[in-house]
């Protein structure tokens, strides 16, 4: 699976932030904004445009747009916390919604809610959560997309745990990640270590 770091001196300050203790929740959803712009920018660097020509006040020139821009995917909670800004980079982006919910002793998640296009053939996706862990959620979540015809599917998390990644891997399936940061282990909890902690309490406050 092709894995994308963003290591940029910014997208490592902004991820200090969050990994603090010490930030509270106003100041880790404004450092998880900040690094969202950082890691959609660099997950469409690559992205196909379509070109028209336009007046300037001046001239006529090319003007581009995304030619197929992606479905973005959240993964409630935690995902939420990205959608708005994916969605100021990429305005007209369709949005789709997965709620997942991770069993703390079995680590596996229950699915609680699902709103998707029915048909994703030709679509390219980006699924938007904080964090790969063991990699269970954004495993199932691809297969809900997959099972629609998606073939063009990226990851954007925060973090990564090389579990998650090699889990992600062998499941074979059409997707690759960008994350600002592949950690070192998960612990006997699945919490990703060093980590910045749980990112959906540490937004919202345990509920
Ligand atoms: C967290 C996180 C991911 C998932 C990662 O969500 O936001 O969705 O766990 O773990 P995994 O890779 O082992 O599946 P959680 O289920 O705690 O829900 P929340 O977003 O509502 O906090």
């Amino acid at each position: 699976m092709d894995v994308l770091t963003v290591d940029h001196p910014l997208a490592k300050a902004r991820l200090t932030v969050m990994r603090d203790a010490r930030t509270d929740s106003a100041t880790f959803r404004a450092a998880l904004h900040d690094l969202t712009n950082m890691l959609i920018y660099e997950a469409t660097r690559a992205a196909p445009l379509r070109v028209e020509r336009i007046h300037t006040p001046v001239a006529r020139t090319d003007g581009y747009w995304l030619a197929n821009p992606p479905l973005l995917v959240p993964v409630l909670r935690a995902g939420l916390g990205m959608a708005d800004q994916a969605h100021k980079l990429i305005p007209d982006a369709q949005m789709g919604f997965v709620g997942l919910a991770r069993d703390e002793a079995t680590l596996k998640p229950t699915p609680y809610m699902e709103s998707l296009p029915e048909d994703l053939s030709g679509r390219p996706v980006f699924v938007l959560d904080p964090m790969l862990a063991t990699g269970g959620s954004m495993l199932h979540t691809i297969r809900l997309l997959t099972d629609r015809g998606a073939t063009d599917v990226t990851a954007i998390c925060v973090l990564a745990a090389p579990e998650g990644i090699e889990h992600l891997g062998a499941a074979g399936l059409p997707v690759r990640l960008v994350t600002a940061s592949v950690d070192d282990r998960l612990n006997d909890s699945g919490f990703i270590v060093p980590g910045l902690g749980d990112a959906g309490d540490r937004q919202y406050g345990a509920v």
